[in-house]
């Protein structure tokens, strides 16, 4: 007792103690420069704790530093919504009841919105929904360019144009690092078809490469500053797109200077030796073909794991290439999981469905619509609508692979249209046709019932009768998310629709004149009947808000504004991949390789139409609108262009409907006498204006020589060739409005 009085007196007595600072690493000082900290951290960090870093640890997470208390790294699917959680090493959903999410509209939407601001919503929206699970990598947004209308991934992707696709790809991925998530563009590159995906070994030119399919990436990288980037599954110059020295050494990380990690597709690792040397960072799910085989895994056996180890440690190869991953991995973590600032997040809010919503209403394309069918009038009296379809009812947020989401709630297109029509018509409903009944993705099921017995004939004719008496006719149907529709790790067999679904729109179209066809697809489809139905719609997979961006389209409370960010062919045939014989390659001898040669070059999507002369279904920047626009002359600043200069291209564009609304003005370049082959046009500038009626706007475009110029691929460098550049100005690629002739010195 009395020495602890002792104490206490010497305590009361002594000097006030100056409250020593806890000395903080500088690896966890957020006040120092980044490079800094990464240093820090890397030179306390001993060889198995840099090796443990560099792979996975569980199906979605890798290691950190555990002894260091830097944390682990979270990632996640990625790219329409934050995938539920899956078992530590299973792809099965873990049940938990919290993580249900809400599904944004597809990629493909986002593109055909023309409208970048609408991409920073999405990626804000999207990244607080991942910040909220706690998820440090989205992986997605998915920029590879739609080169087949077969691909069974371009709903994931943002069309066939690499301008359109660069400038909505920044957006999205500024937005989603904000929110302190970073991005993972995926699937870099050259990833254009998922018939076989881990096989193909594509062959192409290099003015094809620098002109068509990197520009998305390069921009993602050097404009959005992605901090992470994932490797594609298939091959380019025989090797494996994950460990590829030329795209990620000497492109990726050497041209463009990309300082973040990249990271493999699940599985997407083949080599050890190699994924040290050719720039694979960050190793995930090997021996699984990212979707269902190998269930269980070692971990420890992944080709950057005890493999790598062994070769550092025996002294067969240096530690230059391993201290570089290391960094890149620490950087990648500093900038999301170690980001003290990032905040919460948020989930499910109503403003994340109003972005749904919004994004969806954005991207809807109106591609038909004779005689103003639409949108549905119900001033003067009561209607009955028709409803017809399997995808009027069929939930599409689950399905078509690992973008597959658990939602919250799914609003359908038939609930959306009833929803609108309360109090103003009736809404009745006919199957029509009968395609995939099931609903069930990795333990995740719609909980729907879509089973029925009856015949193609019966169905038709219950939808026929109906559609007699009906007002209008509303079909929804088109593609779905099984295998050989829109979904990871098939193609499409064939451009058509399936399920006979033809054979029930002509019978629709012969019973009622007021028929309205709703295609839910990510890709193109062929539609014979094109000239027997009035009004088309192109609505995309629109995810949680689905009916009610339809609806709102269809009943005119958004007037529509999307355009196509692909081309749609008559026929297959019309495709430059299917002309040329091209697509799906050809199978090498004695090995599983396929040869996949791009035949076609640079002449993709209206590239290939526009060049050839081959009348599209629909083109590319094509959309309707319930307003009229017309466009005032194309003029500019000056006729000539100072090597270095620019010239600015202005059109004013009018209002003169009776409904406000927005038009994507599109700027396309081309280059009548070259040296080299050019396309017919180029996109080149685009710009959504929102006018009330009778309104005039003008929109200008600011043309610098880097529009006008191609790939010299034996200078290695891009070159304006002086000389004269025509600007054609329109409403889409197949509707130039004016045009204007300039120099370029
Ligand atoms: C897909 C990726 C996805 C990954 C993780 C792979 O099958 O190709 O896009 O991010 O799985 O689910």
């Amino acid at each position: 007792m009395k020495q602890i009085l002792a104490i206490a007196l010497a305590a009361m007595l002594a000097v006030p103690a100056v409250a020593v600072p806890k000395q903080r690493p500088a690896y966890r000082d957020e006040s120092r420069p980044i490079e800094e900290r990464v240093e820090d951290a890397l030179s306390r960090m001993t060889l198995q704790e840099k090796i443990n870093m560099i792979h996975a640890q569980s199906k979605f997470s890798s290691a950190g530093v555990p002894r260091l208390g830097i944390p682990e790294l979270w990632c996640t699917d990625g790219p329409h919504g934050i995938r539920p959680e899956v078992f530590w090493d299973e792809w099965d959903q873990a049940g938990w009841t919290n993580d249900s999410c809400v599904a944004f509209p597809a990629l493909t939407c986002l593109a055909a919105s023309w409208n970048p601001d609408v991409a920073m919503l999405y990626g804000t929206s999207i990244g607080e929904e991942a910040r909220f699970r706690g998820k440090d990598v989205l992986l997605g947004p998915g920029v590879n360019i739609y080169r087949t209308p077969l691909n069974g991934r371009n709903f994931e992707y943002m069309g066939e144009d690499p301008y359109l696709a660069s400038r909505m790809v920044v957006p999205y991925v500024q937005g989603v690092q904000d929110r302190g998530v970073a991005a993972c563009v995926k699937h870099y590159a050259l990833n254009n078809n998922e018939i076989n995906r881990h096989t193909t070994n594509v062959i192409l030119d290099d003015r094809t490469l620098y002109e068509i399919y990197l520009p998305a990436f390069k921009a993602a990288v050097q404009e959005g500053k992605a901090w992470s980037i994932m490797g594609a599954y298939n091959l380019y110059r025989d090797e494996h797109l994950c460990h590829n020295s030329r795209m990620l050494n000497d492109i990726l990380k050497g041209e463009w200077g990309f300082d973040g990690a990249v990271v493999s597709d699940w599985g997407g690792v083949h080599d050890t030796r190699q994924a040290i040397a050719n720039g694979m960072d960050l190793e995930f799910g090997s021996w699984t073909n990212g979707l269902s085989e190998g269930t269980r895994n070692a971990y420890d056996n992944y080709y950057l794991a005890k493999p790598y180890f062994d070769l550092v440690a025996s002294g067969e190869v240096g530690t230059d290439e391993l201290d570089d991953k290391v960094r890149r991995v620490l950087r990648l973590i500093f900038r999301t999981a170690m980001a003290y600032d990032k905040g919460d997040g948020s989930m499910c809010s109503e403003e994340h469905y109003a972005a749904a919503r919004r994004i969806g209403n954005e991207g809807i394309v109106l591609l038909r619509n004779e005689g103003d069918v639409l949108p549905i009038k119900t001033d003067a009296g009561r209607k009955r609508i028709l409803v017809v379809g399997e995808n009027a009812l069929k939930m599409m947020t689950v399905g078509g692979g690992s973008s597959s989401l658990k939602v919250q709630r799914e609003i359908s297109p038939y609930d959306g249209i009833c929803a609108a029509a309360k109090g103003v018509a009736d809404v009745d409903f006919a199957r029509g046709y009968v395609g995939d009944v099931t609903g069930e993705y990795n333990g995740v099921t719609t909980g729907q019932n879509l089973a029925d017995s009856r015949g193609a004939e019966e169905l038709i004719a219950e939808a026929v009768a109906k559609a007699k008496d009906a007002d209008y006719v509303v079909f929804v149907g088109g593609l779905n998310k099984s295998a050989h529709q829109d979904c990871e790790d098939s193609d499409r067999a064939g451009l058509e629709l399936p399920y006979g679904q033809d054979a029930v729109i002509e019978a629709l179209a012969a019973a009622n004149p007021n028929l309205v066809v709703v295609n839910i697809s990510g890709n193109a489809v062929a539609m014979p009947w094109v000239k027997k139905v009035p009004a088309i719609v192109q609505a995309w997979f629109l995810g949680s808000e689905a009916g009610n961006s339809i609806a709102d389209v269809l009943f005119g409370r958004v007037n529509p504004s999307g355009k196509l960010p692909m081309t749609f062919p008559v026929a297959l045939a019309d495709n430059g991949a299917h002309a040329t014989g091209s697509y799906p390659g050809v199978k090498r001898d004695g090995s599983d390789i396929v040869d996949l040669e791009y035949k076609e070059g640079i002449l993709v999507g209206y590239r290939w139409h526009d060049t050839k002369k081959i009348k599209p279904l629909f083109a590319f920047g094509h959309g309707l609108s319930y307003t009229d626009f017309s466009y005032g002359k194309v003029s500019a600043d000056a006729t000539e262009m100072a090597a270095d200069g620019s010239i600015n291209i202005s059109v004013p564009v009018t209002n003169t409907g009776s409904v406000a609304g927005a038009e994507v003005v599109q700027l396309y370049i081309s280059d009548p006498k070259c040296s080299v082959m050019r396309p017919a046009k180029e996109l080149k500038g685009f710009e959504k204006v929102y006018l009330n009626p009778g309104q005039t706007k003008t929109v200008t475009f600011t043309v610098k020589p880097d529009a006008l110029s191609y790939f010299d691929a034996e200078k290695h460098e891009w070159v304006a060739e002086p000389g004269q550049f025509v600007a054609s100005v329109g409403a889409a690629s197949d509707d130039i409005k004016g045009t204007f002739k300039f120099k370029l010195k």
